[in-house]
């Protein structure tokens, strides 16, 4: 086959992975340790130069998502608090839902109540987070404590990618998801009241380029709360976007230990349905942060 025959054999997107070694994971590790017994909001931080550069370099230059392995091994209070200063590195915590949330299922249906979908063990679909328009975490890390049982499988997916294939398979139905969409609220902090002004574009250019914002069952209950309804166009739009996303993603099991940050305004993700062990369930610690690009 001649070298120059097609374009396929391009590597595919996947996340930068980073393995925390040497001098710095000793430093790291042995921070954490000293600090085990400190609120995560207390930390003191340590510099990691070297690790911080890889990881800024992924997010803001690179694939825009990171794998960090290395630290399985640890005990729980030791590897929250490694993450926490890893992510201290990256950018500013945002505290809307504590500086660490934990996703774990309680037992819900975000189909019944307004409860974000972390809180389930539904399949999420590909989102970024935060529905609200006064709130777009610039990166979201998860750390895994424990996988679940059967299913839990992160996937992560370029959102640059999804809109070069919209523009040049249906660019009308690109057009249209740069128009404003309603999202139902369910962020802590905003008001109900405040859904008629809590809309914006799902693909849109900030400072720093691609601003992706997407969270599809939350735009449709958006619409249907204010009675204004989603045309058909629209939700081809929709369905073709999912389908972009879901061919471009990678999936991956987080084991004990592993770290994901990832991109928020560039790189969708979504999580398969899951079942727990009941005696030990999943367990995996969100942060977001603040941090543009350019403060690196
Ligand atoms: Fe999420």
């Amino acid at each position: 086959m001649s070298l120059f025959s097609s374009t396929h054999n391009l590597p595919r997107w996947s996340p930068r992975l980073l393995p925390v070694e040497g001098e710095e994971r000793s430093l790291l590790v042995q921070a954490a340790e000293r600090q085990r017994e400190c609120p995560v909001e207390q930390l003191e931080a340590i510099d990691l130069p070297h690790i911080q550069e890889k990881i800024q370099s992924a997010l803001w230059k690179g694939s825009g998502a990171v794998r960090i392995l290395g630290l399985g091994g640890l005990d729980e209070d030791v590897m929250r608090r490694a993450y926490a200063l890893l992510a201290s590195c990256i950018g500013t915590p945002i505290d809307s839902y504590g500086r660490q949330y934990d996703v774990v299922d309680r037992g819900k249906d975000y189909r019944k109540e307004a409860i974000p979908v972390s809180q389930t063990a539904a399949e999420t679909a590909f989102h970024t987070d935060s529905s609200s328009r006064w709130m777009n975490p610039s990166v979201v890390g998860l750390l895994c404590i424990r996988p679940a049982l059967e299913g839990g499988l992160s996937m992560v997916s370029p959102a640059w990618k999804a809109e070069e294939q919209l523009r040049r398979k249906r660019p009308e139905l690109l057009r249209l998801l740069q128009e404003d969409y309603v999202r139902d609220v369910v962020t802590p902090g905003v008001e109900k009241e405040r859904i008629w002004l809590n809309r914006f574009p799902i693909f849109s250019r900030g400072p720093q380029g691609l601003v992706f914002r997407y969270m599809r069952y939350w735009i449709e209950k958006g619409h249907q709360r204010i009675g204004e309804e989603l045309s058909l166009d629209q939700i081809e739009a929709m369905d073709l976007l999912d389908q972009e996303l879901a061919q471009n993603s990678v999936h991956f099991a987080m084991g004990p230990g592993e770290i994901v940050f990832l991109d928020n305004h560039r790189v969708a993700h979504n999580r398969s349905a899951f079942v727990d062990n009941p005696t030990a369930p999943r367990l995996l610690v969100r942060m977001w942060m603040s941090g543009a690009p350019s403060s690196s």
